[in-house]
């Protein structure tokens, strides 16, 4: 069979917990932001459902726009060294920049992104991500808005991927052993 959903192991966050979670980050970024115009800056590919759920909660008068970037050296490691495949359309000169991401592991990607983002004349840069690793941390970084904190756990679904697959999810999940063998 090609069911998807016998690669599964244990269902992490249900569909409604995940849309829930996103309200209320929502609801705090409305909050936060108040009369200011945000400019979110989705990071291809893994934050596209967080970005369509969380833009489409959102009250306030936003922009979108997307990056590609990949992290490269050795092997299947984030390095920290990031290129930028896609870059934004958007000119960040006394723009309000929040940055959408699916999972903040090592953490090496946002802190170059981040970075670089800030260098580019923005009012100001904050972060927003679905789902933290606290115990895969790499770097300190500061992240304003975080869904939920989990376990040092391979998961997918929900824009996060196993070798591209699983993206397509409304889920988020572990994957069953017989999928690494
Ligand atoms: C994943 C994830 C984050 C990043 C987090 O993206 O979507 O962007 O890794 O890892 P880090 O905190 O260790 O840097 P990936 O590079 O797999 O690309 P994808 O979004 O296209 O799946
Ligand atoms: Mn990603
Ligand atoms: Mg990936």
């Amino acid at each position: 069979s090609n069911d998807v959903i016998a690669d599964i192991k244990h269902v992490l966050y249900t569909k409604e917990q995940i849309q829930d979670r996103i309200a209320e980050l929502a609801a705090q970024i409305d909050e936060d932001y108040a009369d200011r115009d945000i400019l979110v800056v989705g990071v291809l590919k893994g934050a596209v459902m967080v970005m369509a759920d969380l833009a489409r909660a959102l009250h306030s008068h936003v922009t979108m726009d997307w990056m590609a970037v990949s992290s490269y050296g050795s092997g299947t490691q984030s390095s920290g060294v990031v290129r930028i495949l896609k870059d934004l359309d958007t000119d960040l000169m006394g723009k309000h920049v929040l940055i959408v991401e699916d999972i903040i592991d090592s953490g090496l990607t946002l802190s170059w992104l981040k970075a670089n983002l800030q260098s580019r004349g923005p009012a100001s840069v904050e972060i927003c991500t679905l789902l933290r690793k606290p115990e895969a941390a790499k770097v300190e970084i500061d992240v304003k808005y975080v869904g939920m904190e989990i376990p040092n756990e391979f998961v997918v679904g929900y824009g996060l991927d196993h070798a591209e697959r699983y993206r397509n999810l409304d889920f988020i999940g572990t994957l069953a052993p017989h999928v690494y063998s």
